[in-house]
């Protein structure tokens, strides 16, 4: 293989969701990238800034084994050595993830261009469990004319449903049990037929756990990001709360997931 690089941009706090796209990574080049920087411009609250979780020693044994060839844990000072002047995200990012974090979408562009100037990488890894980021990085770089093809990597959820997520740790096993509602009703309104069931189905099964207070749950068009007129290209996104912790998700409407994360293999039989 060439010196190409492939770069895994993180926070830390790693699991198997931020190995999997190492993982995939091996499929791009032996030259891997992951980079460990909690970006406090991304942050909307200095409560959730101070309290996000960290664990640098452990995440660099972990990036290790898992297969990184270099891992890059920069200081603030180093990404932000003067002013800032933040990219915008335009109306997107003031969608969804961004209505109630003024400017967190802004902050995650402004630090992934910073991080690609430094790695230079031909490509890079982002997970779908952040749909939202995903769509405005592919975006912004197409528009910007970056010479780095962004990859999308599948969503991994633990055994219970729950999509891997560094501030899973926060939850208790009360809280837990009630966040399952997230991914149970993404999985009924997923395997609705027609589009409003589906936004029917999504909002009763989460409504139906009071312990889940909801932030916001659509099912929109994965090439525009509207809501989606039909399942074709559908993509439910949720997101809420559970005793204090945010919690988020997404399903595609054409390649139902089973609780387990293993995409479902569809057996046709032949008449
Ligand atoms: P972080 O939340 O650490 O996530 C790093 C990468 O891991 C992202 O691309 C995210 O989508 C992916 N990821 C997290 N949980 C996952 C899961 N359960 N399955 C698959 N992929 C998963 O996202 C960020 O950091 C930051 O915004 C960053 C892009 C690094 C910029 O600061």
């Amino acid at each position: 293989m060439s010196n190409s690089k492939v770069f895994v941009p993180t926070m830390g706090s790693l699991h198997a969701g931020h190995l999997s796209l190492i993982e995939i990574a091996k499929n791009y080049s032996s030259n891997i990238v992951v980079s460990i920087f909690v970006n406090p411009l991304q942050f909307e609250n200095p409560e959730d800034l101070a309290t996000y979780p960290r664990d640098i020693d452990g995440d660099i044994v972990q990036a290790r084994s898992a297969g990184a060839t270099e891992i890059w844990t920069p200081t603030v000072e180093e990404i932000y050595p003067g002013t800032v002047e933040q990219i915008s995200a335009g109306a997107i990012g003031k969608l969804y993830e961004g209505a109630g974090r003024a400017g967190h979408f802004d902050g995650v562009l402004t630090v992934v261009d910073r991080l690609f100037r430094h790695v230079q990488p031909t490509w890079a890894i982002f997970g779908e469990k952040d749909f939202q980021q995903l769509f405005i990085i592919k975006k912004w770089v197409k528009a910007s004319g970056l010479p780095i093809e962004i990859i999308g990597a599948p969503l991994i959820r633990d055994l219970d449903g729950l999509a891997l997520s560094s501030r899973n740790v926060r939850l208790t096993p009360d809280d837990r049990k009630t966040a399952r509602v997230i991914s149970r009703a993404l999985r009924q309104a997923t395997a609705e037929r027609s589009i409003d069931s589906a936004r029917d189905r999504l909002h009763d099964v989460l409504a139906s756990e009071p312990g889940f207070k909801l932030d916001y749950a659509e099912i929109i068009n994965e090439d525009n990001f509207e809501p989606a007129s039909s399942a074709r290209k559908g993509r439910a996104i949720v997101a809420g709360w559970v005793n204090g912790v945010r919690l988020l998700d997404n399903m595609s409407m054409s390649s139902p997931i089973s609780v387990s994360g293993i995409r479902e293999i569809q057996v046709k039989t032949l008449a």
